[in-house]
């Protein structure tokens, strides 16, 4: 029989550090498990999956079924001269895949060093960082269909991926528990290492290996972005917004430096934490929720804020960006 815990605590769950209730909750390590709750109808009520609470904001109590996959193994499927194949379990947390990968010299994901959170929840936002993203590796997907009661896979165009998006965020919704995460990976050296930042740091360095690039994510990634353990934050709050390069030239008029990336003839993708600086925001603490003094894409809690004290913060980021700049930020962070 599985065993669900009542009205469990979250503040040790999500790293923006809310004391927020689920009134289930259920730790998962092997399929047994889904298919008991599949049996006992616990679908049919509401439930989310949480991986390592790295990227929701918990608004309320949460009234239902907490699901928490701590199943775990890396296994190598198929191997070549070129290539290997490596299954990794949903609750296998994602840092401890790119550390196995380095350790291996299996190449791909290396630049995606240090993002907290699990392996099961990285196909969702596909997440990327330094020039790459978890699409780029990701041969299938594993999951638990909830309506069917069956283990289903996809593979890597079925997923839908685009940029912080994929088909789980959309059409499967609130439908499925991952439980297994395909990443392809090259044996044949080769690095990502163009991104600025990256170009940077391994100025300091004479030769480049997995290992050596792997330390600069990191490096670059500690001076920016807050260490959740210390102070609570969820990475990224908003995702980058992509506007038209008319909207691009008319705000260059004022900011000629305004960095951009290219996305198609007319569009650009523009970074928000520029936006939010420009606005003033940056390093600003307003009760007990702020904006990060080294990236203002991050909004920290200093102590106990309550998630309405960082969603007002928000609201008043995004107010301000479409006043100043026309533009409309979206959050990247699952608000629940
Ligand atoms: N910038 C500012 N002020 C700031 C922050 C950034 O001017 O406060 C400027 C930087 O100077 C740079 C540009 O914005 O010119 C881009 O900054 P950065 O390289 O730090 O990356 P980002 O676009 O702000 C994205 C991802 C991060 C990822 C980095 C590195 C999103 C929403 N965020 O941030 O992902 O680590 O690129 O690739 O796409 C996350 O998703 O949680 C996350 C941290």
């Amino acid at each position: 029989m599985v065993s669900i815990q009542k009205n469990f605590s979250l503040k040790n769950y999500n790293t923006f550090g809310i004391n927020v209730f689920a009134s289930s909750f259920i730790e998962y390590t092997n399929i047994n498990t889904l298919n008991e709750l599949f049996i006992n109808e616990a679908f049919n009520s509401i439930f989310f999956v949480l991986g390592g609470g790295s990227n929701v904001l918990f608004t309320n109590n949460f009234n239902g079924l907490i699901i928490y996959p701590q199943n775990k193994g890396i296994e190598i499927i198929e191997e070549n001269n070129e290539t290997v194949l490596l299954r990794i379990a949903a609750g296998e947390e994602w840092d401890k895949v790119v550390e196995y990968a380095v350790n291996n010299l299996f190449y791909g994901i290396e630049n995606l060093s240090l993002i907290p959170g699990n392996i099961g929840a990285a196909p969702i936002q596909n997440i990327g960082a330094y020039g790459i993203e978890i699409k780029d590796s990701i041969k299938y997907v594993d999951f638990f269909n909830t309506i069917s009661g069956k283990i289903e896979q996809l593979n890597n165009s079925d997923c839908k991926f685009g940029y912080r998006d994929s088909i789980f965020k959309n059409e499967l919704k609130n439908k499925i528990v991952v439980t297994n995460v395909y990443i392809q990976l090259s044996k044949v050296e080769n690095y990502h290492i163009d991104y600025g930042n990256i170009k940077d740091e391994l100025k300091k360095v004479e030769v480049i290996n997995l290992k050596i690039v792997r330390d600069a994510v990191i490096n670059i990634r500690k001076n920016k972005l807050p260490d959740p353990a210390i102070i609570g934050n969820a990475g990224s709050f908003f995702k980058n917004p992509i506007i038209s390069k008319q909207l691009l030239k008319e705000i260059q008029a004022d900011f000629a430096e305004v960095p951009y990336y290219d996305i198609d003839v007319c569009q650009v993708k523009i970074p928000a934490g520029w936006l939010i600086e420009k606005c003033g925001f940056k390093g600003m603490k307003k009760g007990n929720a702020g904006v990060h003094d080294k990236q203002a894409l991050v909004l920290v809690n200093h102590g106990n804020a309550t998630s309405n004290e960082i969603l007002e913060l928000s609201d008043e980021i995004i107010a301000k960006i479409q006043n100043r700049f026309g533009i409309s930020l979206e959050t990247e962070v699952n608000i629940i």
